[in-house]
């Protein structure tokens, strides 16, 4: 794909987010050569400053969140030199012609990201529109949540279509940036080994893990309202899903991608109020320590308002109608306070048809593929071999074929997923980000789902933080007659 200069314009410049991930993504774009010449990085935000100003207060964020080794006075000039600062409140229309008189969209592209809740983004499409900023090359980001359900989903969809196409509309789930779900696609479609095997006939069963260690880190308010099902499983754990379960597409392109995907979201089985308490659980961690630190329970979080139903951690066993994965549960399981951050998918192949080996050993014999996102991104493949000795007789023992990418890589440093999505973002590639059409199907599946917890007036159940979740989890995959992967 072609450079193209772009403003990469952030509203809410001054916001959490922007400041732990955009603008370090930002540098290190601009030090691996990565933005284009032309490209200028332009602040929005509410508060009256200076350029000056704003110039200060992103070095100081950089000072913070680049670690010391990778701070570079040198490239910070750079940055700093592309920085500008345009003061808009996002309610007042006038405040947009200035941001519009700004921007040059004659010589670069206009990228528009919108770090802000989404009840704004309505306004600010709105008044971008009003301002005549836009023209058909105009772009436009949204984070997450893109809403609360089906409903309020196609509510913000329809006001953001309204002033852009959905080819001009970037929909972030920062886990598809993310190096090793990239990797995802290289090994399943460019390795015929993988790749002939990936279904029924070779699996058994697929888990993903996302586990957090913090808890919800100061935003009570807004996470009790969302809780873990729609602030993880909604977005990231049915995005992995996807990546693992599609079709190979007929060509890597955007919608070749999205197609894809999507006919795994419409083959997911609704999970409902007969089965939920079989398929389905929610946890809600109370005190305890994780990693050797105390910590309170979500009840006695900073900000909390008291008793609370809202699930910090979601177990379930998700199954997908198609030919491809009939009969291989995929069990998901993502919680906060967990005794490790960890993101994982493991895929646990069928055993042999026929069994040649000590019986004591069966239990061993079964070949297990691991993606590991985070930390430690890498692969491992679980094979068995013999044990090496003269005297054991055909001994086996499982090793692991480590593919461990920070290593191979010469020690590069493995860039962060928001990196990655916003150079796509600027030189207009949509497959790292989701489509409406996938939104909404996953949506109206998590909707079912939620809807039958609510219809069974399920309680969270209890687990002390720094422990897997609650019981009910192991039990849920135990059913079976299989466990979760340690
Ligand atoms: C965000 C969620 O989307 O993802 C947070 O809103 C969560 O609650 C975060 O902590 C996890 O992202 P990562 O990349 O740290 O696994």
């Amino acid at each position: 794909l072609k450079d193209q200069p772009c403003d990469f314009v952030l509203f809410g410049a001054k916001g959490d987010l922007s400041m732990r991930k955009l603008f370090p993504a930002l540098y290190y774009l601009y030090r691996e050569q990565l933005l284009h010449p032309g490209t200028r990085l332009v602040g929005v935000a509410r508060g009256e400053e200076s350029r000056d100003e704003f110039v200060e207060s992103i070095k100081a964020t950089l000072v913070r969140f680049v670690p010391q080794q990778d701070f570079d006075n040198a490239v910070w000039e750079g940055v700093a030199e592309r920085l500008h600062y345009v003061q808009v409140d996002f309610a007042q229309a006038k405040d947009f012609l200035r941001l519009a008189k700004f921007v040059d969209q004659s010589e670069r592209v206009m990228v528009n990201y919108l770090a802000t809740p989404p009840a704004l983004y309505g306004d600010i499409c709105k008044h971008l529109h009003g301002a005549n900023a836009l023209t058909d090359t105009t772009r436009i980001i949204l984070e997450k949540p893109i809403g609360h359900d089906l409903e309020s989903s196609k509510l913000i969809n329809d006001t953001v279509s309204e002033y852009f196409n959905e080819d001009r509309i970037y929909r972030i789930d920062h886990y598809l940036g993310k190096e090793t779900v990239q990797n995802l696609i290289a090994l399943r479609f460019a390795n015929n080994l993988f790749g002939a095997q990936w279904n029924q006939n070779f699996i058994d069963h697929v888990q993903i893990t996302v586990s957090e260690t913090v808890g919800i880190e100061g935003r009570w308010s807004y996470y009790d309202k969302v809780g873990q099902m729609r602030d993880m499983v909604q977005n990231h754990l049915l995005q992995l899903l996807c990546m693992v379960a599609m079709d190979p597409p007929s060509q890597l392109s955007a919608d070749g991608i999205r197609d894809e995907k999507l006919k795994v979201l419409r083959a997911l089985r609704p999970i409902t109020q007969e089965n939920v308490g079989k398929r389905a659980v929610r946890g809600q961690y109370t005190s305890g320590a994780v990693e050797g630190q105390a910590c309170p329970g979500y009840h006695e979080e900073e900000g909390s308002q008291g008793a609370s139903n809202t699930e910090t951690f979601v177990a379930l066993r998700a199954s997908i109608d198609n030919w491809r994965w009939a009969g291989v549960p995929f069990y998901l399981r993502t919680g906060k306070r967990m005794p490790t951050k960890m993101s994982e998918i493991v895929i646990f192949y069928r055993n042999q048809p026929h069994y040649i080996f000590d019986p004591k050993q069966k239990a061993m014999v079964s070949n297990k593929l691991i993606i590991r996102l985070q930390p430690d991104e890498g692969i491992r493949l679980q094979v068995v071999t013999k044990e090496q000795s003269l005297d054991k007789g055909m001994a086996l023992q499982s090793r692991a074929l480590n593919l461990n990418f920070s290593d191979q890589e010469d020690n590069r440093r493995i860039p962060d997923a928001y990196e990655r999505l916003l150079l796509e973002a600027m030189r207009g590639n949509q497959s790292l980000f989701v489509r409406r059409d996938e939104v909404e199907a996953s949506w109206s599946w998590c909707d079912a789902l939620i809807q039958a917890w609510e219809e069974s007036h399920d309680e969270v159940k209890p687990y002390s933080a720094g422990t897997w979740g609650p019981i009910g989890s192991i039990a849920l995959i135990e059913r079976d007659g299989r466990s979760w992967h340690e």
